[in-house]
């Protein structure tokens, strides 16, 4: 036996959680978000068990040749564009579109003699104010690139929200203005929509939504879980316990010493730390599942291991199961709990984890099949 540590995801949770979006926009098609290794749950996987989405939405080349080799024809959008005029031929090899958000990009696209022009969106900075054309700018941009020898015509144009997540915020309402009166009269398809946008401004579906977070069933709201929208939580982190003790009232539990027993108390050791993703900054009383029972954790999580106290379970052995997160613990408590949000736990958990797919059911007790590795 080897280290237990290791995620399983769920297949049919992310088609659940993918019909769910198409739901919630039934006239929109849906570009799932893939990047960053399809929020840390294995891109080629995610995105092979996601093939009825209409389109994948990344963050680099490096990813968009993942889905490519996955054997997966759908159109890429590369949110961020291209940073070369390499990349760019690259990127027409492939057949994947582009964001274009700025007048770099667009000179770089008029320059340019591809094979195989590209599909193109151009980005306008609604109220992000990260990436983007101005408002005003858009329409000079927009005719510029669909005159554009390389570009395959009709520009498609999209935005980002920066505030979705807060139902009925008056940024959110600014920004959904600007972006129809910036784009008045262009006869091209539009996307606005991310997951909370999804879930709270069906004004903002139009032509395209792309949602996240969603798709892994989580929620993108402080305060909820995934299931409060009918999403089924995709990955279940999990590991065994590898030590099981008594220590005696007034020890104190590992680095630092943070927790001391006011009695003598049977604690496990849990094969997890932060060397896995699991975040450092949980405090004492993060909640852990023993044989699917919550438990307190204990003390300051290490690099390879966790402490939790099991005073209320003396069966615990070693060997039992420990989950960290999932069906049975939304990832969404344990962030709160660690003063972080669920995206970065999701794409923080690191290389030496073992992952797994199960086809249905999250059990991770008997019953569970996996299917194969990640
Ligand atoms: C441009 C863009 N669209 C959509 C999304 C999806 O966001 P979410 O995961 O909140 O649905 C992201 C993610 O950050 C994004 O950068």
């Amino acid at each position: 036996m080897s280290r237990a540590t290791g995620a399983l995801i769920s297949l049919a949770a992310l088609r659940h959680n993918l019909r769910r979006a198409r739901a919630l926009a039934p006239h929109a098609r849906v570009m799932a978000m893939v990047k960053a290794n399809a929020y840390g749950h294995g891109l080629a996987v995610v995105a092979r068990a996601l093939s009825e989405a209409d389109a994948f939405g990344v963050a680099s080349l490096d990813e968009a040749l993942t889905i490519r080799h996955a054997g997966l024809a759908h159109p890429i959008v590369l949110l961020e564009g291209v940073f070369s005029a390499a990349e760019l031929e690259e990127v027409a090899r492939h057949g994947c579109e582009l964001v274009v958000h700025d007048p770099g990009q667009l000179a770089m696209l008029e320059a340019s003699h591809l094979d195989k022009a590209v599909g193109v969106w151009l980005k306008l900075d609604t109220g992000m104010h990260r990436l983007g054309f101005a408002p005003d700018e858009a329409r000079a941009a927009w005719e510029r690139l669909q005159g554009a020898a390389a570009v395959r015509g009709p520009v498609r144009l999209i935005t980002h929200l920066a505030r979705a997540d807060e139902p009925g915020n008056a940024h959110t309402r600014g920004q959904l203005e600007t972006f129809t009166s910036s784009t008045a009269g262009l006869r091209a398809e539009r996307s606005i929509a991310n997951s909370a946008a999804l879930l709270a401004w069906p004004e903002s579906h139009a032509d395209w939504v792309r949602p996240g977070i969603l798709l892994y069933g989580v929620s993108p709201f402080a305060g909820h879980c995934g299931r409060d929208h009918k999403l089924e939580p995709v990955m279940t982190m999990r590991t065994e316990l590898i030590a099981v003790k008594t220590v005696t009232r007034g020890d104190t539990v590992g680095y630092g010493g943070n927790w001391r027993a006011e009695h003598n108390t049977r604690i496990g050791i849990a094969a997890i730390g932060y060397g896995d993703g699991y975040p450092r900054h949980a405090p004492n009383g993060t909640p852990v599942l023993v044989n699917g029972v919550r438990v307190p954790l204990i003390g300051r999580v290490s690099m390879d291991m966790i402490a939790v106290d099991l005073q209320t379970q003396a069966q615990a052995r070693v060997g039992d199961a420990v989950v960290l997160w999932g069906a049975e613990l939304p990832v969404e408590e344990i962030a709160r709990a660690a003063g972080t949000i669920p995206y970065e736990l999701l794409c923080g958990i690191t290389q030496r984890v073992k992952f797994s797919v199960v086809e249905a059911g999250l059990e991770t007790r008997a019953g569970t099949q996996a299917l194969g590795s990640v």
